[in-house]
């Protein structure tokens, strides 16, 4: 980084040439899955530098250096924020939480209830109102969710996101627009402004990057993967398909974002059950 009081190269000085856009892009497909079309470099172009310029880098070189460093968490994390979007919403397409109360969450609970495991997973969540959402539908149908083996699992690729879905504080503009059957959940914050207990009890959060092998013993009765998958080439989508279809138990549901399409040899036992709805139906059952 440049010494303090040096003079902070402008926008014209970063302009990144062809070859600082490809290794941009080879980083971002190798550490984070995405795929960069040549289309995208003007766009990849103008944000780095503004990036560059708030974080004191004097070259491409350096910045991307540092991205390989010790401490690079922070610099990855912001990179992949630049790249992509974070942008989401509590009850977002809202017809999947319609299909999770209606057809998903009936048998599930009971089987709750008779003693039986239950596990729900948000991939991808983001800052959390995806999962906190999961959550409240859950505990609307079943208050006592926290005293059985019932949970939901939280992930995003970004410990910074991670990290503000765990703080569970939301703008009070944000939870006024939550439908009043669900709002009657979040009566009030605690004293330090966060969602009741009832609800963060019921999510595990954690940091999981999903173009690696998932960490997982157990499977899950139903995956969120929405909004995300959008990033990745075709192949890399393929393969989370499968992943995702491994992890899910037979009769298992899978929802994805409404401009994401399943494809690749998953497709051969997620059936379609609805709007960018699925379920797991493996050979033979
Ligand atoms: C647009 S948000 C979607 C949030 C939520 N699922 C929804 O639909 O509202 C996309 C999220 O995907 C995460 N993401 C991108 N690449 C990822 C990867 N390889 N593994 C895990 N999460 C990733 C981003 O960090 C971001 O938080």
């Amino acid at each position: 980084m440049s010494a303090e009081g040096s003079i902070t190269p402008n926008a014209e000085s970063f302009a990144l040439s062809d070859q600082e856009f490809e290794a941009i892009a080879k980083f971002a497909h190798k550490h984070f899955g995405l795929a960069l079309a040549a289309s995208k470099k003007p766009l990849v172009s103008s944000r780095l530098a503004r990036k560059l310029r708030q974080r004191n880098f004097t070259s491409f070189k350096e910045y991307l250096a540092c991205l390989d460093g010790p401490n690079a968490e922070q610099e990855r994390s912001g990179l992949l924020s630049l790249l992509t979007t974070n942008v989401t919403h509590f009850f977002r397409e809202p017809h999947h939480f319609e299909t999770l109360r209606n057809d998903v969450l009936p048998p599930l609970i009971e089987q709750a209830r008779r003693g039986g495991r239950v596990r729900l997973w948000s991939a991808g969540c983001s800052n959390g109102q995806e999962p906190y959402s999961i959550a409240m539908t859950v505990l609307d149908m079943c208050p006592e969710a926290a005293k059985l083996d019932f949970k939901i699992l939280g992930t995003d690729i970004d410990p910074v996101v991670v990290r503000h879905a765990q703080a569970a504080k939301y703008p009070e503009d944000e939870l006024a627009q939550i439908d009043a059957k669900y709002r009657k959940l979040v009566p009030a914050r605690d004293a330090e402004g966060r969602l009741p207990g009832s609800l963060r009890n019921l999510i595990t959060f954690g940091v999981l990057n999903l173009i690696e092998p998932f960490p997982f013993k157990g499977r899950f009765d139903a995956i969120f993967c929405r909004n995300v998958a959008i990033y990745f080439d075709n192949p890399t989508q393929q393969k989370v398909w499968s992943a995702f279809q491994n992890a899910l138990n037979p009769g298992g549901y899978l929802f994805i974002g409404h401009s994401e399409r399943m494809s690749g040899p998953a497709s051969q036992h997620l059936k379609t059950a609805g709007i960018t709805t699925y379920v797991n139906s493996p050979a033979g059952r």
